[in-house]
């Protein structure tokens, strides 16, 4: 159940499945005979200078793929010198979280239903010396993801006999579920006073996120929110410019790995199209980016960085820390190879380096 809680996504997971698929139309470019002896994948998001183009994006109920899960991932990125997205629905609360970060703090936001909670949650988010706020803009209603009604993965847990029989050919991580205890809803408990409970784990987050928050409401959150903000879940040019608009640092261009609207298309299909409409602002990109390939074509395509969501989940939930690390460590090597194979040095000089296949127009997929 908790596999098919991180692999699973909305609805038949069309949109799941052309967010790997769209990748075979983008082509990389290689280059030879140039001179890539010494190169970086250093560059800079926000201001901030990080190790790779790379961000390890938010994911709600790590606890349940590994004890402490979020704890996991922040202590990897905080070695990686990357950005981890700490979640509204982290299974840690922001104190113990606190003692793990490093210094690339973001958070990412779930727009509370009540405004006078909301201006206490940003007070707290901000007090911990989170700097980069990510707003999530495409769960105005939860995503119907049939592998967790299917497997009745709800919050608390349900100990039906099938969950039963589940944890009881996964030993280790019945285990751990054991020493650490089920994962609860921490920072939302924590805000809210009490264990957040419902039938699944969307139900829940539809409980206390408000579905009414639109464009004009970002001013309100602008004005609450001295750091950065950012829009995650966009994905046309007319999101970009009203992006622009509201005063937003940056975007994530994201159909949440398609676990919300499946039908929509892929993120790396939007993505020149909605670059060209950001101008300055940065663009970060999710959904579906498996390989350190996949991140040059995202570069390629003018992305100022990678969100991961699965990729690092699964070596999670493999292995926990050391697995986290390893995943990273094959993105990271891979893209290095792929940008070098296309006689770039750096992540600047990665720009442009695509085709996109001549079988099929991105805009046409
Ligand atoms: C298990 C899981 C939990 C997620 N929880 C959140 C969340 O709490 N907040 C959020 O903004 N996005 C959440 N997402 C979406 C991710 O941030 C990201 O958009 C998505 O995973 C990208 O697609 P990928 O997994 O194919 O890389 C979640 C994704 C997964 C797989």
């Amino acid at each position: 159940m908790v596999f098919d809680y991180i692999d699973g996504a909305a609805g038949e997971e069309l949109t799941a499945r052309r967010n790997r698929a769209a990748f075979q139309h983008v082509l990389l470019k290689p280059e030879v005979l140039v001179d890539v002896s010494t190169r970086s994948s250093r560059t800079r998001l926000f201001g901030q200078d990080v190790a790779m183009p790379l961000v390890i994006g938010p994911t709600g109920l790590n606890g349940a793929a590994w004890g402490h899960g979020d704890l996991c991932i922040a202590r990897v990125a905080a070695r990686a010198n990357i950005p981890f997205v700490m979640s509204t629905a982290a299974t840690v609360g922001m104190r113990e979280m606190d003692a793990a970060a490093g210094r690339l703090r973001w958070f990412q936001l779930y727009m509370l239903k009540d405004r006078g909670l909301a201006t206490e949650f940003l007070k707290q988010i901000a007090s911990y010396r989170f700097d980069v706020l990510q707003l999530t803009v495409d769960t105005a209603v939860g995503g119907r993801r049939n592998r967790d009604i299917r497997n009745g993965f709800t919050l608390p847990f349900r100990w039906t006999m099938a969950n039963l029989v589940d944890a009881a050919r996964h030993a280790r991580w019945a285990l751990q579920m054991a020493r650490h205890g089920v994962p609860t809803l921490k920072v939302f408990a924590d805000l809210l006073g009490g264990a957040a409970q419902g039938s699944t784990i969307s139900d829940v987050m539809q409980q206390q996120i408000s579905a009414s928050f639109s464009w004009s409401d970002i001013q309100w959150l602008r004005e609450q929110w001295d750091g950065k903000l950012v829009l995650k879940g966009l994905t046309t040019p007319t999101h970009a410019r009203l992006a622009r608009e509201v005063g937003a640092d940056g975007a994530v261009v994201s159909n949440h790995g398609g676990r919300q609207l499946d039908g929509a298309g892929s993120t790396i299909e939007m993505l020149p199209a909605f670059r060209e409409s950001a101008h300055d602002m940065t663009v970060l990109i999710d959904s579906g980016f498996r390989t350190g390939v996949d991140i040059a074509k995202a570069i390629a395509l003018g992305a100022d960085g990678v969100q991961l969501g699965r990729a690092t989940l699964y070596g999670l939930a493999a292995k926990g820390e050391p697995g986290v690390a390893r995943a990273l460590e094959i993105l990271g090597h891979e893209f290095d190879l792929a940008i070098a194979l296309c006689g770039a040095r750096t992540v600047e000089e990665m720009r442009g380096r695509y085709t996109i296949s001549e079988s099929r127009h991105l805009s046409e997929l």
